[in-house]
């Protein structure tokens, strides 16, 4: 419960620079007195819920708030407890202060004013605005009664009175888990996304580094291939050159023999032709002599002609061996001609060899550095691009099959929220504890109606529409009846919501105020009657019943408070 003290401000509306304080909790009844415009309904309403949310009770702007006459300094102090922890709540405009005191120590501020303010609203007074305006204040000016609050309003001051706006809070935190659940899961479904896309351009990439390294084998093994046939023709082509090679050469060996023969010949020949000179020189002394020169003797005729035929048959010998020579060497020179050829052949032949044994020797060596090649290429050294690119789509994979199991957690996860959810929303554990609290507020309503000489059946449903029936009347609503009459509903509603909220010990307080509700609204009968529920009242209730019309009722109440205003400026007489 929370019990109000006091009150004290300053330059608050009509209040000026002169701090008033209204103590809250000295009597149990309390009459504020005092003409109309002379600063009550400031001093008890708007003061304090300036002081504990921010926002006067009248529908006028903050900056209004702060006095006409001083224009600043507006400063407004409101004092209460909660069972042992005392708590002072600063605020002013002008300038702008807003302190909570716990115990006499500052509560940590370093929130924004909002969350401050939150912070007061759920932690410490556990009621907000709305609620505290409900069961606290019964006003006849810019008050607006429950039954003419919007459905979510009139559930939010019911769930305040039944202390059950945890759950609503729990739901808005369970809402913002929610949506960034699924922010989360957005956002895997990106990563999801994206590393698909990498995986698949990944596997493009090892994809093209195996077809180009099976293009690069496949054109090494073609090059290979057909170097390989050169080789073999070529070396089909040398092996024809040398066996042609040795052929000649075998021709060739006869030249040195032919060349001797040749010699042999023309020695021969030498000799031949000397010894043909030799008979013709003879023939021809023998022809022109007579008589031997040396000895003078005589050459007879028959001698010269046995000696003539003699050299004649040895010349024509000569003659036929010179020409046989001639013909023999001509022979050998022949062949010795053709085995010059021949030897240019041999040496045209040998060139060519060496061209082919070259030729062969570069196709192995470009051979060898295919085959090299070809084996570094199948290695798995070569291969360590491919393999890299290969474990890079391993990495992804494993980061592939992380987001998935990462997703469904998250959606199991969702489901779980979503349970919760439904547990949390208006129509789960909150309409529950409604439902078993709705007879017993409609009891007391009725109860209260009752006690003021109302008598009429009054039922708030789940969703808080009424249905009011008094005899005669079938089913009236709230706007159905007189100012008097919503008067004494209201009335019976908030009695009925403090009663509740002293149950729950929940939006409950020592504070009662009643602004005018008397003086034009409940007509004698009716302040009778209250004046008894008053009386009925727990003794724990502080209750200021401000009127203009005090006369009548002075004598009634514990203690009177009486606002005047004194030059420009309101105060307590
Ligand atoms: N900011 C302000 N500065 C000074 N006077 C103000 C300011 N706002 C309103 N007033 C005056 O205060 C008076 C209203 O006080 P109020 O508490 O409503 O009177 P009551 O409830 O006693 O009838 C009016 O006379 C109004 O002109
Ligand atoms: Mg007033």
């Amino acid at each position: 419960m929370i019990r109000f003290h006091k009150v004290r401000f300053r330059n608050f509306g009509s209040f000026g620079n002169n701090g008033t304080e209204i103590h809250l909790d000295r009597h149990r009844t309390t009459l504020v007195s005092g003409m109309n415009g002379h600063g009550k309904s400031f001093a008890l309403l708007d003061s304090i819920t300036f002081g504990l949310f921010g926002k006067p009770f009248r529908k006028i702007n903050i900056p209004q708030l702060i006095n006409s006459i001083n224009e600043k300094d507006c400063y407004v102090e409101v004092y209460f407890s909660i069972g042992d922890d005392e708590y002072c709540v600063h605020r002013g405009i002008k300038p702008k202060i807003f302190e909570i005191y716990k115990n006499e120590e500052l509560i940590d501020q370093n929130a924004k004013a909002k969350d401050y303010q939150r912070m007061l609203e759920e932690n410490i007074l556990k009621m907000n605005y709305k609620s505290f305006t409900q069961v606290v204040i019964l006003g006849s000016s810019s008050f607006v009664p429950f039954m003419q609050l919007t459905a979510a309003d009139r559930r939010d001051v019911i769930e305040d009175v039944l202390d059950i706006q945890v759950f609503s809070n729990m739901n808005t935190v369970l809402k913002s888990r929610a949506s960034l659940k699924k922010d989360e899961i957005k956002e895997l479904d990106n990563d999801l996304t994206l590393n698909k896309d990498r995986i698949s351009v990944v596997e493009n990439h090892v994809e093209k580094l195996i077809q180009a390294n099976e293009t690069k084998i496949k054109s090494l093994e073609d090059e290979l291939s057909v170097t390989d046939g050169l080789i073999e023709k070529e070396e089909q082509k040398l092996s024809g050159l040398l066996k042609e090679q040795e052929k000649l050469l075998e021709q060739m060996k006869e030249l040195e023999s032919l060349k001797e023969k040749l010699n042999k010949y023309q020695n021969m020949q030498r000799l031949i032709t000397n010894s043909l000179n030799k008979s013709i020189e003879r023939i021809s002394f023998f022809e022109d002599n007579e008589s031997c020169p040396t000895c003078t003797q005589t050459i007879h005729d028959e001698t010269k002609e046995g000696v003539l035929e003699k050299l004649q048959s040895k010349k024509d010998e000569f003659e036929t061996a010179s020409k046989d020579i001639e013909v023999q060497i001509e022979n050998v020179q022949t062949k010795i001609d053709d085995l010059t050829q021949i030897s240019r052949k041999s040496s045209e032949c040998h060139s060519k060899i060496m061209d082919s044994k070259s030729g062969i020797e570069s196709s192995r060596k470009y051979a060898k550095k295919l085959t090299e090649e070809l084996k570094s290429m199948s290695t798995e050294e070569n291969d360590s691009s491919i393999d890299e690119t290969r474990k890079n789509l391993e990495v992804l994979n494993s980061e592939r099959q992380t987001l998935i199991e990462k997703k469904e957690e998250l959606r199991e996860e969702g489901v779980l929220l979503g349970c919760v959810g439904n547990l949390l929303k208006d129509t789960g554990i909150k309409s529950k504890i409604i439902r078993h609290y709705l007879p017993l507020m409609n009891k007391l309503i009725n109860k209260f109606l009752a006690d003021m000489g109302f008598f009429a059946q009054f039922h708030l449903d789940e969703n808080f529409n009424e249905t009011i029936k008094s005899r005669f009347r079938d089913a009236f609503s709230y706007m159905s009846f007189s100012e008097g009459e919503k008067m004494r509903i209201d009335l019976a509603l908030l009695l009925a919501w403090r009663e509740i909220a002293r149950l729950k010990n929940s939006a409950n307080t020592n504070l009662l105020i009643l602004d005018e509700v008397f003086d034009s609204s409940l007509d004698s009968v009716g302040t009778e009657e209250f004046m008894k529920l008053m009386s009925i009242l727990s003794a724990n209730t502080h209750v200021f019943v401000i009127s203009h019309k005090s006369d009548q009722l002075v004598d009634k109440f514990e203690n009177q408070i009486t606002f005047v205003k004194s030059g420009n400026f309101s105060k307590v007489s």
